[in-house]
């Protein structure tokens, strides 16, 4: 949730900001704003809406100097307007600062800097940031040692509790732009022009490849010839080696290479994904996820699982826990983040928890790893960015290979954490020597067969425009299916509502009748997922019993269904799959419909309202 770039050297500071700002802008986009140095003085630019509004303004005014900061807003503590927007700055007006994450005690930080005389203009947690850089800089500046805002900003972070990426700068000290984390991501990036500083990989990689991810706790001053870092001890600073990672990104995971938007390049690029995170995992006739670090005894020991997640990412849990349960037999639970680090659940040393988080920022998923390993389990990730605090934090990480995802609706990384969480049931149920190889073999192939069939529904998206029509101006609509169809009909009715405002539920098709089939009247859009299991004649007869009701029926039904025609108004047609890999292929036509329902009610699939693609904050 927002996003934070900062630029020192020899190109036009304004420029790259907004650039970078506007490949950050997925994180949170109800405003944003800049502040550039230029001749000893400081220029904020701030205004609510989309990066492109800061840019005319930006335009219109000239922001010339080759330091600056920027940030795109998510809004936590205070409403989108041009006050909360960052950058925000100390009362002189000489110290700007960008934050992502949430001062948690803001609150009496604020109440004692308005008694020490400080003027507060925003709502925000954020603005006591500067203003106690303001209190500490004269103090750090008496050292006389050249590095005064670094010291500041280590006194600052002494006072803040909560989560932070922040960046600064200080007119006192021009070109130095000083950044610190905890909990919030913040990558510094060094090319021959100067120092990037950003929330994401994806603003820096047009001018480098080789960034440093900082640590949390670490702080990192930027000058444009080069970076040094430290960390706090006690109340001194140890420097420490920056530690350069090399991101192989093409660029054009942020560019939309000819789409009319990055949620259907991304829905495209799911063949490749699938291809990419199978790579290399079939050895001989056996699963290798060798990142797991753990032998094959100690996964023989495994005795029970539980998938946290969030959101999209939850889906994908469902999915895995039939495959968990009938595959390698080992109880598998799946549970929302927030739940489950509130609950007290059942851990013990036997206990796998497998964390799976596309963005791997996730506040929830994240404190929710740490609760169980305090409680003794071993904690997978499942991700996919590389480095991300859920990578940092688990015991071994699968990264699921589908590169940046920028549209805020999920779905090729949804597709990796699939296929990832379906190689890891493999293994469990290769762990407890319950499938033979050639079983494991025979699944594997199949498996990969599937980004073919993928392809060949990408190819014909007719049936699917068709039926998104017809729900087009529908007040609310229901997703059903059984058993695996149940999960998909979960993630179908959340990526509808988020992206085209749509009032959608889901349900298990068995459910209907206990409560929810009182929503239907004539035209109601019920979408089954009817795909060819062994609950399909049960998912047919939900279907009829909807379709009395005057529901309108949209099926998803396999391509040598001959019966289906005769019970729902509209089918998409998918390649026939074993049950177990039915998800991979249903999800994909669930994904178009809801891109052109959302297109159609004049959505934008990209940047849904009230949404943010990292959710950072509780
Ligand atoms: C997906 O379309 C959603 N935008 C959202 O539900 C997302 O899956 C959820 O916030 C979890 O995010 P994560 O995978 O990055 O942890």
């Amino acid at each position: 949730m927002c996003g934070i770039v900062g630029y020192t050297g020899t190109r036009q500071a304004s420029d790259v900001l907004l650039t970078g700002l506007s490949r950050l802008e997925y994180r949170g986009y109800d405003s944003a704003g800049i502040a550039v140095q230029h001749d000893g003085a400081m220029q904020v630019i701030c205004r609510t809406g989309r990066v492109a509004e800061l840019r005319s303004s930006v335009e219109a005014v000239g922001a010339p100097g080759r330091c600056g900061i920027g940030h795109t807003r998510w809004a936590t503590h205070g409403r989108p307007s041009e006050a909360n927007a960052h950058p925000h700055t100390s009362c002189d007006g000489r110290i700007a600062v960008v934050h992502n994450g949430i001062i948690e005690n803001f609150a009496e930080i604020r109440e004692r800097l308005a008694d020490q005389g400080h003027d507060l203009r925003s709502q925000t947690d954020s603005e006591v940031v500067a203003h106690l850089i303001e209190e500490a800089y004269p103090r750090a500046a008496a050292a006389d040692d050249g590095d005064a805002l670094v010291r500041a900003v280590s006194e600052t972070l002494g006072h803040l509790a909560g989560s932070y990426a922040l960046a600064v700068i200080c007119d006192d000290e021009p070109g130095t732009i000083v950044c610190a984390r905890k909990d919030s991501p913040l990558v510094v990036g060094l090319a021959k022009d100067g120092a990037y500083v950003a929330s994401d990989v994806v603003a820096v990689l047009d001018a480098t490849r080789d960034v440093v991810m900082l640590a949390d706790g670490q702080i990192a001053c930027c000058r444009p010839d080069g970076i040094a870092c430290c960390m706090m001890q006690g109340d001194a600073l140890a420097a420490v080696e920056p530690r350069t990672t090399h991101i192989d990104w093409d660029l054009d995971v942020a560019e939309k290479t000819g789409y009319p938007d990055f949620m259907l390049k991304e829905i495209h690029e799911q063949p490749r994904v699938i291809r990419d995170t199978l790579a290399g995992r079939l050895v001989g006739n056996s699963i290798h996820i060798d990142e797991l670090e753990l032998t094959a005894e100690e996964l023989n020991l495994i005795d029970r699982v539980y998938i946290i997640a969030c959101g999209t990412s939850y889906h994908a849990g469902l999915i895995a826990k039939n495959l968990i349960e009938g595959w390698a037999r080992i109880p598998c639970e799946v549970e929302v983040a927030s739940e489950f680090r509130y609950r007290d659940p059942i851990i013990t040393p036997t206990t796998l928890v497998v964390a799976v988080s596309q963005s791997g920022e996730t506040a929830d998923t994240l404190a929710a790893i740490r609760d169980a390993r305090v409680k003794g389990a071993r904690v997978f990730g499942i991700t996919n960015v590389i480095g991300s605090p859920v990578a940092r934090e688990a015991d071994g990480v699968i990264y699921t290979k589908a590169n940046k995802e920028i549209a805020v609706a999920s779905t090729k990384s949804f597709l990796g954490q699939v296929v990832s969480l379906t190689l890891l049931a493999l293994v469990l149920a290769q762990a407890k020597g319950k499938m033979t190889s050639g079983h494991i073999r025979q699944l594997y192939t199949e498996l990969a067969n599937t980004a073919e069939l993928v392809e060949q529904i990408l190819a014909d998206t007719e049936a699917i425009d068709e039926a998104a029509r017809a729900c087009t101006d529908a007040a609310s609509a229901l997703f059903i299916g059984r058993g695996m169809g149940a999960a998909v009909a979960h993630e179908g009715a959340l990526k509808l509502k988020e992206i085209s405002y749509l009032h959608a539920e889901s349900y298990a098709a068995g459910e209907m009748k206990h409560g929810p089939i009182a929503l239907i009247d004539e035209g109601f859009p019920v979408i089954a997922i009817a795909t060819h299991s062994p609950v399909y004649d049960k998912v047919v007869s939900n279907l009829q019993e909807a379709r009395a009701r005057g529901a309108m029926i949209v099926a998803i039904a396999t391509q040598d269904d001959e019966d289906i025609s005769a019970h729902a108004d509209h089918v998409i047609r998918i390649p026939k799959v074993r049950d177990a890999f039915s998800p991979i292929v249903a999800s994909v036509p669930l994904q178009l419909f809801a891109r052109s329902v959302a297109l159609a009610r004049g959505c934008d699939v990209d940047q849904p309202r009230n949404l943010a693609k990292s959710v950072t904050v509780e």
